[in-house]
């Protein structure tokens, strides 16, 4: 089993000394470590400090040409199961947020499509700045995890959040982060003899080089500026998916409906509101590996969409609400020229779960369904309780949380996909 790659990125703070003991804990632990200094790090840090204690080679300079030959930074960004940016600085975050890339740092983190770990350490009053509140929020936001930093005397004399967490704190994080991330592929083939035994090649991970499309979240169907038909849906299993695929190394494309979830780390999100864009935008992505659709559509939409707010009269009587019957995208794509080679639905029951999911097998016509059991706990809960329906038979799961579930069904349909041909690219 390859051990969990580390991709250390040390800002320039007083902090940064702390790093030099949080990568003797990665290394005791097993973690395989490789920093990344930037040019203030340095002057904190030494890169010969570090390359003893990693054990590795350190990293300083985007026009290294040398290590650009050996080792591109695309692929230094991609090939650590998780970045990890400690210390964290103000100007860091603010890169980060702004998708600025004028060092090695931000560009390996820019180019990035793993999950990023940011342990801020900065002046107080830095950390409370509206600036850096807004960047933190927006890096949140974009699926960063961003630890909150100690509270305590700074190095300054000033008193307030903005320490770097412990190195035991910060190693915990990595640790919490990786659970989340599927195990790391072990290495067998090639790559095993590339001389980086403990750096496995991207195209190690089960779904790399498969192009996976996930539909998440409800739509909102308007019946005039201000109101609309919607349903529970929260969109934690479907983008829960999406991290797990990405995190297994397919690209993704997420078609989400409205929800409030921060966008997984390698996932290309595109935001829709009703059942008709969902489904534009479905078809654009075709053709793809597999499709998994579990976005909770609205099976209606209203026939007319007023352009003014609906008043009431006074007189007593309530609108008519016509509706008319919005487009089965599953069932659509299932007929369709772009067929995916697997194409998965999921549904929703709270009786007779395993006969209703195979009659919606046939119905849909997509290859898999993924029942789950709503009955003692509704939409928007944390965990599930699945059967996979096939024509193959009824494969049940124990309850788990959303990201189990996610993580099992990758490996599913990594096993599935594995026996057939990846897309011909053009
Ligand atoms: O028919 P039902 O809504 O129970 O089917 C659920 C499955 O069908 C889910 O995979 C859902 O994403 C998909 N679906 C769809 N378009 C619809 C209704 C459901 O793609 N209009």
């Amino acid at each position: 089993m390859t051990k969990p790659r580390i991709l250390l990125i040390i800002g320039g703070g007083i902090a940064a000394y702390k790093s030099v003991e949080l990568v003797r804990l990665l290394r005791k632990a097993g973690y395989v470590v490789r920093c990344v200094l930037t040019r203030a790090g340095k002057q904190f840090v030494t890169p010969l400090t570090l390359a003893a204690l990693s054990e590795n080679k350190v990293y300083t300079n985007l026009f290294d040409l040398k290590d650009e030959v050996e080792m591109g930074h695309i692929q230094l960004s991609r090939e650590a199961d998780l970045v990890v940016v400690a210390p964290a600085t103000a100007d860091l975050l603010a890169k980060m947020a702004a998708g600025i890339a004028d060092d090695l740092a931000t560009t390996l983190l820019l180019a990035t499509d793993k999950p990023v770990l940011a342990a801020p350490a900065m002046n107080v009053r830095m950390w409370l700045h509206a600036a850096t509140r807004r960047n933190v929020a927006t890096l949140r936001g974009d699926g960063v995890t961003v630890m909150e930093p100690d509270e305590g005397e700074m190095a300054c004399g000033e008193y307030g959040p903005g320490r770097l967490p412990e190195p035991a704190a910060i190693k915990a994080a990595i640790d919490a982060a990786l659970a989340d991330a599927p195990a790391p592929v072990a290495l067998t083939g090639p790559g095993a003899l590339a001389g980086q035994p403990d750096f496995a090649p991207a195209n190690r991970r089960p779904l790399y080089g498969r192009r996976i499309l996930i539909t998440a979240g409800p739509t909102h169907e308007p019946i005039d500026p201000v109101r609309y038909i919607a349903n529970r849906s929260s969109g934690k299993q479907g983008f829960a998916i999406a991290a797990a695929a990405a995190a297994a190394g397919a690209e993704v494309l997420l078609v989400a409906g409205p929800v409030a979830l921060p966008t997984p780390p390698g996932v290309i999100r595109v935001d829709v509101e009703t059942a008709v864009e969902m489904a534009a935008e479905v078809e654009a992505a075709l053709p793809v590996d597999a499709a998994i659709m579990v976005a909770a559509v609205a099976d209606w939409r209203a026939a007319d969409t007023a352009a003014q707010k609906i008043k009431k009269d006074g007189s007593g009587q309530v609108p008519p609400l016509a509706l008319a019957e919005n487009p089965d995208i599953l069932a659509s794509i299932a007929q369709s020229a772009q067929r995916p080679p697997l194409l998965i639905g999921f549904a929703a029951e709270t009786n007779d779960v395993i006969a209703h999911a195979q009659a919606k097998l046939a119905r849909k016509g997509c290859d898999w369904i993924v029942a789950n059991d709503v009955a003692a706990d509704p939409m928007g809960g944390e965990s599930n309780r699945v059967h996979i329906v096939s024509k193959a038979g009824v494969d049940s799961w124990d309850r788990l949380p959303k990201q189990a579930v996610a993580r099992q069904l990758m490996e599913k349909i990594a096993d599935e996909l594995d026996t057939r041909a990846p897309l011909e690219r053009d």
